[in-house]
């Protein structure tokens, strides 16, 4: 029999590596690694290893990201909302539409749950609301064209995470702690696992389309609450590790950006938890079947709007940022908060936006606030 060719897009990065692994591991596949440096160290790595590497950026047209997808059985997709903020449905939306006209048979993405369909709009995380606009998107394409077939994973919280953004930090009396903006009053503990696992998550789901085909695994290894996890890492590391809980809205005023989307994202943890995310994951895939379960609460119609209104702003503050923003000789977080009575986390992802449509500059660069200007 021949190998099954999956494409992994990017087949770098800790989600696409742990896809490779995997595939690798296996060894029945022809795994084709998509990244925009196929000169680096890590895709010759790759090339080593036996994948093809092939250069592919998202931002490039469909017809470029079809040519790479052509020939594969199955792709793995995975956004990276950070490296390009509120495109990320534009992209993965056109990375779908590029697999489908590929002839892709089944295509994996990536995705979350939406904290904005969840709460009803009381809390939007556009890196998870985005990546479920997406899968939505694709649930679509797979309806209209039921020989495409789709199925999506929801990583949890990586294990990884605590080597990287929540490393632990060193006390002057000789312990450490673990800063998160995690409620010790919560009822609901954070789902966390190892993003290696993703890996054979893929391989189960690739090797049984039917049964997968418009299901979401929403996986978690374990869930724990602050205090669990400082304990976990106190008995790893060997080292006394104290829990901190630093409040969301302490947590935003972070001198990075996305420190309010972060901020927001554990709000939305703590206030919702998994079983609401799992309830919605089972109510999509019920409607990308030909049943009608499901239909009424998260019918197309509802669900998109919801999302694309309440991901960033309703239709009218929208106009409002449109019209008279790009006007403004300075525009700061401050001026776009007062102007357009929005708070500084939508401020913020107000100048992205007007950003990306090229509608302002930036003048004065500074860590999360800059000072921008109208472009014309
Ligand atoms: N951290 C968590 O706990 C967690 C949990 C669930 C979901 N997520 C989601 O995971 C996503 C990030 O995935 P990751 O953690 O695997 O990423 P990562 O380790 O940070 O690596 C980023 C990847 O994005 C690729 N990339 C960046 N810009 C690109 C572009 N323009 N075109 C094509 N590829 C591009 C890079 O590929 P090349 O440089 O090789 O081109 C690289 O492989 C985020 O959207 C996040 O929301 C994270």
């Amino acid at each position: 029999m021949s190998q099954k060719v999956v494409t992994v897009f990017p087949g770098t990065g800790k989600q696409g590596s742990a896809v490779v692994n995997a595939l690798l591991k296996d060894g029945r596949y022809k795994v084709r690694a998509l990244t925009r440096t196929p000169d680096s160290d890590t895709a010759k790595d790759l090339v080593k290893r036996g994948c093809q590497v092939v250069r592919c950026d998202i931002s490039d047209s469909q017809d470029e990201i079809e040519k790479t997808f052509k020939g594969s059985d199955a792709v793995f997709l995975v956004t990276n909302f950070w490296s390009y903020w509120e495109k990320e449905f534009e992209y993965g939306a056109k990375a779908a539409n590029a697999a489908l006209a590929a002839g892709v048979k089944h295509f994996v993405f990536s995705s979350l749950a939406s904290p904005s369909v969840i709460s009803n709009g009381e809390i939007s995380v556009p890196h998870y609301d985005l990546k479920y606009k997406i899968e939505v998107y694709a649930r679509e394409l797979s309806k209209k064209h039921p020989e495409f077939i789709t199925s999506f994973i929801y990583a949890p919280f990586y294990m990884q995470n605590f080597n990287s953004f929540f490393k632990l930090q060193k006390c002057d009396d000789g312990t450490y702690s673990l800063d998160m903006p995690l409620d010790p009053n919560t009822k609901f503990p954070i789902d966390l696992g190892d993003v290696e696992d993703i890996g054979p998550i893929f391989i189960g789901i690739i090797n049984n389309p039917t049964k997968y085909s418009g299901k979401t695994v929403v996986y978690s290894g374990s869930a724990l609450t602050g205090d669990q996890i400082a304990q976990f890492l106190s008995k790893y590391t060997k080292v006394p590790v104290k829990f901190n809980y630093i409040p969301p809205e302490i947590f935003s005023k972070n001198p990075f950006e996305g420190a309010d989307e972060i901020a927001d994202m554990f709000r939305f943890y703590c206030k919702y938890g998994k079983s609401k995310q799992i309830q919605a994951a089972k109510a999509a895939s019920k409607t990308s079947s030909s049943g009608s379960a499901g239909r009424k609460k998260w019918g197309k119609g509802r669900s998109k709007d919801k999302l694309n209104n309440a991901v960033l702003f309703d239709k009218e503050t929208y106009a409002k940022l449109l019209k008279e923003i790009p006007t403004a000789k300075v525009i700061t977080t401050a001026v776009v908060s007062e102007r357009i009575k929005i708070n500084g986390s939508l401020a913020r992802r107000a100048i992205r936006e007007l950003l990306s449509k090229g509608l302002i500059k930036q003048v004065i660069r500074s860590h999360g606030n800059g000072v921008y200007t109208k472009t014309n």
